[in-house]
Order: structure tokens, then sequence, then C-alpha cells
């Protein structure tokens, strides 16, 4: 495991956003100009809505202009307070939604294998402040929401998922979105679906998509009627003219990562110290965004952090997904749930996890070397 291998040329990063043809974007902007209708509940918006539920395989869909604000809305929507439960091992905008809505993140561990959070600990972290539990798919694997939802029943929580990670998701045939109170879909550039920045809030409940939609557009009713105080979450036209398009690669680009997968697993997968992505329990339907490995300093010789760095010596951009811990960031390390020691799992996993370049455009030789690169830093501290 020791041969010196070429670097890249060129850099070679974590992702790459999927690009429609020119000629797609151009016909669709002609459909917006005819129109002469460029936001607030439009043509394209409003089929997309259409075909995202259908797709999605969910009974309501509220689009939104990124992520983040879907999820700052679905903790409005059902009128969320106190402490609200949720994961270290997620992106920033996770806790920061509920710090947005003067809710209280409770960090909780994880699960070693899946690296969700941990459904047999929440129980425990649960008081009378506790108004929801804020779960993540991380990485598009999902949670164990059968026992997510035992729990929550248990204590009349609710549950809202952070499903960024997670479109076309499915559990036994069901779109990932049918679980829990409310789904978050981030639909960001660097997702496997995206419309350049986006997202929508998914969910069972025709008054909640009422409400949603009153939350996202100000709480404005009608001409007369303010109702609520909502905030600017209206996804554009031209967002909804690309998503359009954008469904009509989803596929192709989730066929190709699932080829690189393979790559990965076959290449990686008796490296000593090398924990491949975790394989889906059940009947789960995965959608190979992302392939992140980890890296047991111990075993492997060399650790995450030597890795990452050295992988640059060779133009190759892999990223710490998700680290520093959110429970380590210098807005929460001082909650009592992110005290050093509390979260031993996710404390470990940060340091181990590696996320490797993932997406359709990258050629399967080019994964072959990486991975040989990756091989050549084995046992060398
Ligand atoms: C887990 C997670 N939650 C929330 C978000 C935020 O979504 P957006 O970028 O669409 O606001 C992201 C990232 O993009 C994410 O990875």
């Amino acid at each position: 495991m020791s041969e010196k291998i070429e670097g890249f040329r060129e850099p070679i990063y974590v992702t790459r956003p999927v690009f429609p043809t020119i000629e797609e974007v151009t016909e669709k902007l002609e459909d917006i100009w005819r129109a002469k209708w460029l936001t607030n509940n439009g043509p394209q918006h409003h089929k997309l809505e259409e075909e995202l539920t259908e797709y999605l395989k969910v009974p309501y869909l509220n689009l939104f202009n990124n992520g983040t604000i879907a999820l700052m809305v679905a903790c409005q929507s059902l009128r969320l307070m106190g402490d609200v439960i949720t994961t270290p091992f997620t992106f920033a905008a996770t806790p920061h939604v509920l710090s947005w809505n003067n809710i209280r993140p409770i960090f909780c561990d994880i699960d070693p294998v899946t690296m969700n959070i941990d459904a047999d600990k929440i129980e425990s972290m649960i008081t009378p402040q506790t108004t929801a539990i804020l779960a993540v798919h991380v990485f598009g694997t999902p949670c164990d929401v059968e026992k997510i939802q035992s729990v929550a029943d248990k204590y009349g929580l609710r549950v809202i998922y952070d499903a960024a990670h997670a479109f076309g998701v499915e559990i036994d045939g069901k779109g990932i979105g049918n679980f829990g109170d409310i789904s978050m879909l981030s639909f960001h550039a660097t997702k496997l679906y995206h419309t350049v920045e986006g997202g929508a809030l998914v969910h069972k409940d025709k008054n909640l998509k009422e409400r949603i939609d009153l939350l996202k557009n100000f709480g404005i009713k009608n001409e007369e009627e303010v109702v609520m105080p909502g905030i600017n979450g209206k996804m554009n036209e031209i967002q909804a003219a690309v998503g359009r398009i954008m469904l009509g690669y989803v596929e192709g680009e989730r066929e190709k990562r699932i080829a690189l997968g393979k790559v990965y697993g076959e290449e990686l997968g008796e490296v000593p110290g090398i924990t491949l992505m975790p394989k889906a329990g059940g009947n789960v339907r995965l959608n190979h965004q992302y392939y992140v490995i980890r890296i047991e300093e111990e075993a492997f010789g060399c650790s995450r952090d030597e890795v990452y760095d050295r992988f640059k010596e060779y133009n190759v951009y892999a990223r710490k997904y998700f680290h520093p811990l959110c429970s380590e960031y210098t807005c929460y390390r001082q909650l009592s749930s992110a005290a050093q020691g509390k979260l031993p799992v996710a404390e470990k996993v940060g340091r181990e996890v590696l996320s490797m370049p993932m997406y359709g455009a990258l050629a399967a030789e080019d994964v072959r070397r990486i991975c040989r690169i990756l091989k050549s830093f084995y046992g060398k501290k």
C-alpha cells in the first residue's frame, strides 16, 4: 500500500452541482418571460409543487426559498417552544434554527453505525420543558423513525425531521416525508436534486399546508388581513423552473453515484481502520448523495486530519462533515448537554469522518485513483 501516486491536475472537490443544459433553462426562462410572473406562487411554482408531491410520495408539500427558512417555519407552524432534543452531528442550520425560534437545543448522542440521533438515548433526556425532537437523516440514512415516534407519542412530543440530505429516500416504498409531523428538504445547489437554492416542507396535514403558506408569505391572508407574524420564505419562478428541469436529472445522477459508491466499496472495503458508508437496513431506498468514510487512527495508522491534509497535496479536497460538532460551537458549548464527555459517540465520529468526492461527473477511474492515494497513506504517521 505504499506506491507513490500522481496527483490530479485539476482540483477534485467533494461535490459538483448538476447543471442542466443552457437550452433547457432558456426555454423555461422564455415561458416565464411570456407569463410575466417572477415570484409569489406563479405557474412554475404551482407545477413544481404538484410534481414534487408526486415524486416524493407525500400528501402535502410547501416550497421555500431555502431549507433553513423552511425549517424555521416548521418550528413556527407547530408553535414549538422550550427545549428541543436534537443531534450535535449535523450542519449548523439545524441547531441555529432552534435558536432563532428562541428554543434551546438539547444535544443527544448519536448511533455509532448510522451516525443519526440515538433513539435509545432520547427518552432519558426528556424534561417538562421538552416540546419536540428534531432529528436529522444524516447523509440520507433514515433515522429509526419508529422508535422516535414511539418515544414522542409516549411523552406527547412533536417530531420534525431535517431531511436536507434525504431527497427521494423511501422506507418500505413510503416517501421519507411521511414520518414525523413535518420534514424539511434542502434543494441547495450541492444536493442530489436542486433548485439552485431552495427547499420544502412535507407533511400529512391540509391545515398545516395552509398555515405554512401563510407563514412563508409574511402572514398575509388577503389584501385586508395579516393574520400571523410570517417571514419571506417564497421560492421564485426561476428557482421553480430550474427545479422542474432538474427532476429529469435526479434518477440519472443517482444511478451514477450508486456506481461510484460501488467503486469506493470495492477499493476500500478491506482496508484496516476504514469504515464504509453504512448500508441501508430493511427495505430502504437510499439516494446515494454522499459517500462518507470513517478513519480510525489506531488501525489505519494515520488520522482523519492527516488524511484530509495529505489529500490536498494530490489536489483532492475531501470535507470533514461534520466537524466541529454543533455542540462544540462557541454559541452552544456552554449548554449542559454539550459538556465534553457527554456525547462520546459523536465526539469520536466527528474526529473520524471524511466525506469523499461524490458526483455523477466524476469518473470511476478517478475514484480508483483517489482510493489508491488514500491507501498510500496507510500506516504512515
Ligand atoms: C443537515 C442540513 N440541514 C440544513 C441545511 C440547510 O439547507 P439550505 O442550505 O437549503 O438552507 C443543510 C445544508 O445545506 C444541511 O446539510
